[in-house]
């Protein structure tokens, strides 16, 4: 049931509204507070802050839960499917059986890039970073519109949209990465499944396929299923905070992408990687680098661990570990970095700075080892998250356009400049 909340600024009080959401957590609504008291409120990083009402992803990180649309992320990575999955969280409802059929041939129909798209990639340095290349080229896909979509409004233009991105993402990560390695480009098969074809599209040679193995397939599908949304994070948050200046979708997600590349975001997976091969360049078994970590040397963070909203447990890292093990075993390969990432968080779990700070692995943690033993290159694994996240993106986006109170998104601030003083002239100038 929605109460109130009671504010007390210089002896006034002030009566404000409480919204409490299916889950019961509750928002204190100051959406009248500055027009009647002068007052803001401000909480940078935003820990404190709902900038939205939303009914896409539910998360509890004090207990470490997370729902996709209602359904719980271990019970979607074990029954489910990305493309399934990529339908729940942008429609609501899991699919019927011609539903994801029309989705799926939706996704099929508008896997292939513009032609004159291709050129764009000739642009690029021969190691241009693939998310710079991703997010430029989602962006320029906005000026290639399909003649099915041409005349149409965003609005009635949106399934044809979300069905691109989804799918054009994954066809711009294959380019870039076949460009770098000065492979032929190699084109998406209609008789292959969304996962399937990001791999044959990865690895497939000139008259020599890529041999798909259905472990492979699971753990890299199951890897697009647990990034596919995670509510207001630093990247969704971008996407929505574009859309509410109603930018188009690819704008917006582009906008994403730039967000996610960053180390604390969806770089943790390269960073990690990089940490773990760092540590064991060193001949170090990782108890030395956690010390560094401890004192903070050079500001060092053990990368995939620490989240802004789960403090007892990652739920999808608990999966994703399970996998992990999982696809070496079945491929046959030993790692000496697995070794060394067992070997951190074991010490780490029993220690009390992270204890203390209540830092357990996240979901980047065991992915890049995932990724590592199937043949993704370290510099693709941010962009294997962005192919993930793109169904979240887009649902979220389309809560922003369906929702009719939506508003431009526009913080405050509190200044902390210089108060007016008047110019001086350059002999003033001191
Ligand atoms: N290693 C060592 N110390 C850490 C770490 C870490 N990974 N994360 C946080 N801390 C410490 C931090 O130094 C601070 O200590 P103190 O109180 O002594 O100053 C305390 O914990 C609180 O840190 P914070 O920076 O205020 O926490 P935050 O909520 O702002 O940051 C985070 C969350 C995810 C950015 C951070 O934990 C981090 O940098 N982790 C490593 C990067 C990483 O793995 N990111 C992927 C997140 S999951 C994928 C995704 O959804 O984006």
């Amino acid at each position: 049931m929605n109460g109130t909340a009671e504010l007390i600024i210089d002896g006034k009080s002030l009566e404000l509204p409480t919204i409490v959401g299916t889950e019961g957590e509750v928002g204190i609504d100051i959406g009248k507070l500055r027009s009647t008291t002068g007052a803001i409120t401000i909480d940078p990083a935003y820990g404190n802050t709902g900038s939205c009402k939303s009914a896409i992803t539910f998360i509890d990180g004090e207990k470490g839960i997370l729902q996709y649309r209602g359904y719980n992320i271990a019970e979607l990575a074990q029954k489910s499917t990305f493309i399934e999955t990529a339908y729940l969280l942008i429609y609501g409802e899991l699919p019927t059986a011609s539903e994801l059929s029309e989705f799926s041939e939706l996704l099929t129909e508008n896997q292939m890039l513009h032609q004159d798209m291709l050129q764009h990639f000739d642009a690029f340095p021969p190691k241009a970073h693939p998310m710079s290349i991703l997010s430029a080229m989602i962006h320029a896909s906005s000026a290639y519109p399909s003649q099915k979509t041409y005349r149409k409004s965003l609005k009635e233009a949106f399934p044809i949209h979300a069905a691109r991105l989804i799918s054009q993402t994954r066809t711009i990560a294959t380019s870039s990465y076949r460009k770098a390695a000065g492979l032929p480009p190699s084109y998406p098969r209609r008789n292959l499944k969304f996962t399937e074809n990001f791999l044959h599209m990865m690895f497939s040679l000139p008259g020599e396929d890529y041999e798909l193995n259905a472990d492979v397939v699971r753990a890299l599908d199951l890897i697009f299923l647990l990034h596919a949304d995670h509510e207001q994070n630093c990247s969704t948050s971008t996407v929505r905070m574009v859309a509410s200046s109603q930018a188009n979708v690819f704008a917006s997600a582009s906008a994403g992408v730039c967000a996610l590349w960053g180390p604390l975001h969806g770089g943790a997976n390269q960073a990690v990687l990089e940490m773990l091969e760092e540590i064991n360049k060193d001949g170090d078994d990782g108890t030395k680098f956690l010390d560094q970590v401890k004192n903070k040397v050079g500001n060092r963070r053990l990368m995939g661990f620490g989240h802004r909203v789960y403090k007892s447990f990652d739920p999808r890292a608990v999966i994703i570990k399970e996998q992990c093990d999982k696809v070496l075993a079945q491929l046959h390969k030993s790692d000496p970095l697995l070794d060394i990432a067992k070997k951190l968080e074991e010490i780490a779990l029993h220690d009390d700075y992270f204890i203390s700070r209540k830092l357990y692995p996240n979901v980047d943690f065991y992915s890049g080892i995932i990724m590592r033993a199937i043949g993704i290159p370290t510099n693709m694994f941010t962009v294997l998250f962005a192919i993930g996240r793109m169904p979240g993106w887009v649902a979220n986006y389309k809560e922003v356009m369906d929702d009719t109170e939506s508003r431009i998104s526009r913080p405050r601030q509190i200044y902390t400049g210089s108060t007016l003083r008047s110019y001086k002239s350059m002999a003033e100038r001191v």
